[in-house]
């Protein structure tokens, strides 16, 4: 996702940087699974704008007409298959987006997920926001991508400016002038995106490998995510069993890291965010990107006409584990 805002510099003091160690150690806060999100999050309506063809529906909608769908375990939520549309008759296809009712600052999430939606006109996404606010409390995009084609991104936005250094410890390939203009990040449009290196981290290919773990990780110092694919025998122990106490002091180098600096200040640039999953359609991204990804006509049309195409349009959630740190 993304936010539009214009520009302010500011004056960033010094951070401490690498004279402590990272927290590292964390606690289980809260387990979603099934209907649990039911109670955690809420269902939200607002509108994507940005040329989107998305109508968010209420929870008491979501859940007769089965766009949500939750159990003791299972949790899931579409896009209306069924449905023709027109240009002029409704505000778009329904869809959901759940926000968590509860705001975190330092953080640790694990997203056991099975199958993300994919195809022509999605727009998917895991992110955190506060969106009563915008970019000025900052964004955090987890994953996301769109018309189902990889690579998956996690990008991080800013209001006013903050770059990133390039040599930072990641797998992921940085873009956008690797997040070192100063005109990268400022007002949030584009902000500092990492592509991801695995194929089965986004796409069809997560879904055929049967998903995986995102795990995303906020700290006073730096933001982190690491993906492992299901069939990924390297993924942590504490991980895979979604231990109540954890600690990423011994993992593996994260798919996408960004580190506070001097020309980052996290207390000015992050606040208390929800967290967010969505499934957008067309917009500044799916939308403009529909041709390029080898979808068919354009995509308002598609979605209008092409009801049927969105049968793979849903977020299967195993659980979203969230932790404090200890
Ligand atoms: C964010 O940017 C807008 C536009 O430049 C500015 O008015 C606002 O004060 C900024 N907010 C913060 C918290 O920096
Ligand atoms: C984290 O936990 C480990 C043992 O599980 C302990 O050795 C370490 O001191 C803890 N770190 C912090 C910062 O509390
Ligand atoms: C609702 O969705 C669930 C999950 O996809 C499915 O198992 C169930 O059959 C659906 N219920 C109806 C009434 O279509
Ligand atoms: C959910 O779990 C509760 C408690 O374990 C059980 O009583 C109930 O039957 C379960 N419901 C379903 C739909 O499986
Ligand atoms: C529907 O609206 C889109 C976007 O405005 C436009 O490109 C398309 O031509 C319209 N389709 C029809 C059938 O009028
Ligand atoms: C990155 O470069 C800076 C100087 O430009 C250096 O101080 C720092 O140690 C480097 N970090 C890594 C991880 O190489
Ligand atoms: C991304 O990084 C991988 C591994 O370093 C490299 O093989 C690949 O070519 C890069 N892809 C792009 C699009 O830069
Ligand atoms: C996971 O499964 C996919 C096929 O579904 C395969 O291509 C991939 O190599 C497997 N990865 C590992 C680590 O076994
Ligand atoms: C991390 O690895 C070190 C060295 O093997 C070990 O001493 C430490 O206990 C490990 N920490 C955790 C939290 O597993
Ligand atoms: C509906 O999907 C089919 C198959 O991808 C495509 O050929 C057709 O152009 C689509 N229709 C519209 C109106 O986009």
């Amino acid at each position: 996702m993304h936010a539009t805002s214009s520009i302010l510099l500011s004056v960033l003091p010094c951070i401490l940087l690498g004279s402590t160690a990272k927290a590292g150690n964390y606690s289980l806060k809260q387990d979603n699974v099934g209907s649990a999100f039911l109670d955690n999050f809420e269902w939200e309506t607002i509108d994507d704008g940005d040329g989107g063809r998305t109508e968010y529906v209420e929870q008491s909608e979501a859940l007769s007409s089965n766009l949500t769908y939750a159990n003791n375990n299972t949790f899931i939520m579409r896009v209306d298959d069924t449905t023709q549309l027109t240009n002029s008759s409704e505000e778009g296809r329904k869809s959901i987006r759940i926000k968590s009712k509860d705001q975190y600052t330092t953080h640790l999430m694990i997203a056991d997920i099975n199958h993300l939606p994919v195809g022509c006109a999605t727009w998917p996404a895991l992110w955190e926001v506060d969106d009563d606010v915008g970019v000025q409390n900052g964004e955090f995009d987890i994953m996301e991508g769109v018309n189902g084609q990889t690579p998956g991104y996690t990008t991080l936005h800013t209001n006013s400016t903050c770059t990133v250094p390039s040599n930072r410890t990641q797998l992921g390939n940085a873009t956008f002038n690797d997040c070192q203009s100063t005109a990268v990040q400022e007002g949030g449009d584009n902000g500092c995106a990492v592509a991801s290196i695995y194929a089965s981290s986004f796409g069809p290919v997560f879904n055929s490998n049967g998903g995986g773990w995102y795990v995303a990780e906020r700290t006073e110092e730096d933001f982190s995510v690491w993906f492992w694919a299901r069939n990924d025998s390297t993924v942590p122990d504490e991980v895979k069993n979604g231990d109540d106490s954890l600690s990423t002091a011994n993992w593996s180098t994260p798919l996408a890291y960004f580190p506070a600096s001097s020309s980052c200040n996290f207390d000015t640039n992050f606040k208390s965010l929800n967290i967010i999953f969505d499934i957008a359609l067309c917009g500044s991204w799916a939308g403009n990107q529909f041709s390029e990804s080898g979808c068919p006509g354009n995509c308002i049309d598609y979605v209008n006409s092409n009801a049927s195409a969105f049968s793979d349009a849903y977020w299967d959630i195993a659980s979203l584990k969230i932790y404090l740190p200890s």
